[in-house]
Parts: structure tokens; C-alpha cells; sequence
């Protein structure tokens, strides 16, 4: 795992793109993970932003959203599918095709994770998983006690990401339990990068890159990833010794 810290969000937001548009480049069918949140906003912003003015061939990647919130609808503002509809697939003019998030209001959960694992060994594998960190340590729904073994899977809730997801909403709302791609997904991508900005995230990042690697705080599996990166602004990056 590498640690690369960016002056300020906005820095480490462009570098996050600018990943991903190499990528494409490089490989134009190229499977992308992107986790939704605060983190993300600006990386998918600035992806629109550079990708169009450098004209990146957008029609033929596979899009993959990392996790949503059991039974919350799409319409809702705080679904991690209104979040990629907005910043991403409706800017890029993604084809349904291309798209490939979980719906959260199956009534047959079990049959979406089994569905989302087939079509990433379909596939061949995720390329690039961009996920973000939970105060708790999570990385998608993978809640603390998760196991590393696990792909796809429905989850209940941590009380703290229960409390914590409240700001994607407009008013309260009741969150029990998350679909998610698994740790398996993450350490199987051929590259992976966890970001975080801000004050409040530098706990949690000492922990995740300096902490003991434990299912209790599952973001310290990023330091077993062997093209793993930790990518942070100063802020995010302010525990961090030497
Ligand atoms: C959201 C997700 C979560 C967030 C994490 C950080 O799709 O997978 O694991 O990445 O909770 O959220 P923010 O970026 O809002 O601080």
C-alpha cells in the first residue's frame, strides 16, 4: 500500500480523477468501482469536468456502484444511486448498458449480491475500486466484524453508520441494513484507493494505515492490497507520523 497527501480536497479530488481517466486511456473497457458519499462529490465532479474536456471515450467502461441503503428509493436524495444518476451517469451519458448498481429494494436481496458477483467475473475483475472510509472504519457497508472473505452482501447496519448517514438526507430517515460488494471484491481489484479528506477523518486514517489489520476495523485491509493506495489531504493526513 502507498500514501500520497494532497495539499487540500480539491488536490486530492483531481488526483483521484485524473486516475481514473489514465485508466481509460489505457483500457477504454475498463471496470470502474466508485463508492457515493461526501468524499467522492468532487472526484466524480471533476471527472465530468476533465474527462469531457479531453474528450475520454466514456461509452464503453463498466460502471459498478460499491453499496446502497436496503430500501431506501431511488428517487430519494440520499440513495447512492441518486448520487451517481447525478454526478455521473447523467453527465457522461452512461448507457444503462455500462451501469450496474444494486437495487436496494429487491425483494430478493440475496439474488442481487449473487447477480452483482457473477457480473464482475464476468468480467474479468474490477480494475479500479475508489472507495471512501467510515468513522467506524468501514469501507462500503463491510461494518466493523465483517469478514474478509465476504463478496457481495447484505448487512446490518453499525449504529454509528446509521447515525452518521443521516446527512445524505433530507430529514430523518430509518436505516437498518446495506448491500455492499465485499473486502473479497476489493483486494481481488487489480487497483484500489481509499480516500479521505478533513479533520474528522484523521483518526480513522492513522488507524486504517497504521493500526493492526483487523475485521474490526476494516479498512486496515487496504494495507494487504499489493497495488493499494491510501490517498488523503493534509487535513486527513494530520496523525500520520513521519
Ligand atoms: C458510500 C460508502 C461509504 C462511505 C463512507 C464515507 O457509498 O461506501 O462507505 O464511503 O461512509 O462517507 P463520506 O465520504 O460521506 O465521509
Amino acid at each position: 500500500m502507498q500514501l500520497q497527501i494532497y495539499k487540500d480536497y480539491t488536490a486530492l479530488s483531481a488526483a483521484t480523477a485524473s486516475e481514473i481517466i489514465s485508466l481509460l486511456k489505457q483500457k477504454p473497457t475498463a471496470v470502474i468501482c466508485l463508492a457515493s458519499g461526501d468524499t467522492p462529490r468532487l472526484t466524480c465532479q471533476l471527472l465530468v469536468q476533465k474527462g469531457l474536456e479531453e474528450k475520454i471515450d466514456f461509452s464503453r467502461f463498466s460502471f459498478i456502484g460499491l453499496d446502497e441503503w436496503v430500501g431506501i428509493p431511488p428517487e430519494n436524495e440520499g440513495s447512492c444511486r441518486y448520487f451517481f444518476e447525478t454526478l455521473l451517469i447523467k453527465p457522461l451519458k452512461l448507457s444503462p448498458s455500462q451501469v450496474h448498481l444494486f437495487d436496494a429494494l429487491s425483494t430478493d436481496l440475496e439474488n442481487e449480491c449473487k447477480k452483482m458477483d457473477a457480473l464482475i467475473a464476468e468480467k474479468g475483475g474490477i480494475d479500479l475500486m475508489i472507495v471512501g472510509i467510515g468513522m467506524n472504519g468501514h469501507i462500503g457497508f463491510n461494518e466493523p466484524g465483517v469478514s474478509f472473505s465476504n463478496y457481495a452482501h447484505v448487512i446490518d447496519l453499525d449504529d454509528t453508520t446509521i447515525s452518521v448517514g443521516q446527512k445524505y438526507f433530507k430529514g430523518p430517515v430509518h436505516l437498518k441494513q446495506g448491500i455492499t460488494l465485499g473486502l473479497k471484491h476489493l483486494m481481488n481489484s487489480k487497483q484500489a484507493i481509499l480516500i479521505a479528506n478533513g479533520t474528522k477523518k484523521a483518526g480513522v486514517i492513522e488507524q486504517a494505515i497504521a493500526g493492526g489489520v483487523s475485521n474490526l476495523f476494516p479498512a486496515t485491509i487496504i494495507q494487504q492490497h499489493a497495488n493499494g493506495f491510501v490517498i488523503v489531504d493534509e487535513e486527513a493526513a494530520a496523525n500520520i507520523k513521519g
